[in-house]
């Protein structure tokens, strides 16, 4: 057999795979990020396999000594990749074969590198999940804590980016929050259909071999073998499921982002981001830039590239295994690592976030954004909304010709355009009267803010303890 013909496969061939055929058709350089889960599925494997007797109890202590020095070799970057071998998995099992013999090729018995590679990503998917949940579980406890912190702090609401009324910092906090909840949902309702093993499914159609399929699935903490070979090789939506997860976080980040740079800027001055999520101009020596969250809302185009990508990989693609599927891997790495620095760096920014009290409290004062409280104050002594509406809108109008937010017109001017109006109406026209006065559940008023944050905790640790 030619040296440059793969020695798992070459038995049936008469020329050595053309040099740039086996550089094409290699993934080694990629998946070889895969050789942790690789081992610890080959050693639940072989346990197995001697479990029911494929294998004796001496191949599987040889096995699982090789393959754990192996390990070590990895780790301690000495392992030798070969591009000839193709991808991890002949890599490692040829490794083992060096090592310990002709046992080292008895582990194979049972099992093929399509239902391998599928059990590896998993565990993969899996082990990134939950470092995943650990830093947005960081990130939302930070979010809530700043909101709470912040549930008095007022500032402009907007809609269509105009002052529209106001509402507390703590309570746009909990609205990014509950974005967060949601998507922090869709992640451990990932993992359930990630936890699902299709070692045993062998090439596509199952094994010979009286393989129990349950205990390599306990011994690899997954939570049952999958149900039908066929589906088991050939199935990447777990990886779909990931990246749609992903934009639709990396969407929400962005929006978060948007407003932090724009919150920063001059024109709003609505908060400060410390000096160390920040960098300058190399030209311009006043800049001082809001790179960490302009770079998360860049990241975001990268992330629906990847779910494009993995969504067009499978379209059409007839049961069972296409080596199509070898392309799934560097989208779903790239998310993976993508969606944990996004998170990580939010985790530590969000709350290192310095809000500009004073000055959002004038951009609230500024902008009539009490005025649907004065249409609402009419409403209550009787006046029909829709005449309250048209009542606000001269005040208005007259606020903007004499430069006067509302709360400024005395008693006198704002009886010009209703003599319903009295005293009382001021109590109506300050900011704090307005955030407070909306008082119920998912309302923007301090005492629900600090209710919300609550309630927001509890959640997350329910969350928590059903997964
Ligand atoms: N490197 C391949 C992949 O990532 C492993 C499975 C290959 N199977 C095969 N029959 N060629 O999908």
């Amino acid at each position: 057999m030619s040296q440059a013909t793969n020695q798992s496969w070459g038995g049936r061939f008469s020329e050595p795979t053309d040099a740039f055929v086996a550089r094409f058709t290699a993934s080694v350089n990629f998946d070889q990020r895969l050789a942790r889960q690789d081992i610890q599925g080959s050693i639940a494997h072989a346990t197995m396999l001697a479990g029911v007797g494929v294998l004796t109890d001496e191949e599987r202590d040889a096995i699982i000594n090789g393959l754990t020095e192996i390990q070590g070799e990895i780790e301690r970057g000495e392992f030798q990749w070969s591009v000839p071998l193709e991808d991890v998995h002949m890599n490692i099992e040829a490794r083992l074969t060096d090592k310990i013999g002709i046992t080292g090729k008895k582990l194979h018995t049972g099992r093929s590198r399509n239902d391998q590679v599928a059990t590896d990503i998993r565990l993969f998917m899996r082990d990134e999940i939950d470092v995943i949940d650990v830093e947005l579980t960081r990130l939302r406890e930070g979010m809530i804590e700043l909101a709470e912190r912040e549930a008095d702090t007022i500032m402009p609401g907007f809609t269509h980016l105009q002052t529209a009324q106001p509402v507390t910092f703590g309570h746009h906090l909990l609205a990014w929050q509950e974005m967060l909840a949601r998507d922090h949902e869709r992640l451990l309702d990932c993992r359930k259909r990630v936890n699902v093993m299709p070692l045993g499914s062998a090439a596509l159609a199952g094994t010979t071999y009286p393989i129990d399929r349950h205990v390599t699935a306990e011994l690899l903490g997954f939570d049952r073998p999958a149900e039908n070979s066929l589906d088991a090789v050939s199935d990447r939506d777990f990886a779909i499921e990931f990246t749609s997860f992903a934009s639709i976080l990396l969407m929400h980040l962005s929006r978060m982002s948007e407003e932090l740079v724009l919150w920063t800027s001059a024109q709003f001055n609505f908060i400060d981001l410390p000096d160390r999520f920040c960098t300058g101009s190399s030209i311009m020596p006043q800049k001082k830039n809001p790179d960490v969250p302009e770079l998360v809302r860049g990241k975001t185009g990268r992330v629906y590239g990847h779910l494009m990508a993995l969504l067009t990989l499978m379209k059409s693609q007839p049961l069972a295994y296409n080596k199509d599927n070898q392309e799934d891997k560097e989208p779903l790495f790239d998310a993976v690592d993508t969606v944990r620095d996004c998170l990580k760096a939010f985790a530590d920014m969000v709350p290192a976030i310095e809000p500009k009290k004073d000055s959002m409290y004038e951009a609230a004062r500024r902008g009539f954004s009490t005025a649907t409280d004065l249409a609402d104050y009419l409403v209550r002594k009787g006046v029909a909304f829709r005449d309250a509406h048209e009542i606000v809108g001269l005040s208005v109008a007259y606020g903007l010709k004499t430069k006067k937010d509302l709360s400024e017109m005395t008693l006198e001017e704002l009886k010009q355009f209703s003599d319903i109006i009295e005293q009382d109406v001021f109590e109506v026209l300050t900011l704090e009267g307005s955030v407070a006065a909306r008082n119920h559940i998912g309302g923007t008023a301090p005492d629900q803010v600090r209710a919300a944050a609550n309630r927001a905790r509890e959640a997350l640790v329910a969350l928590k303890g059903v997964s």
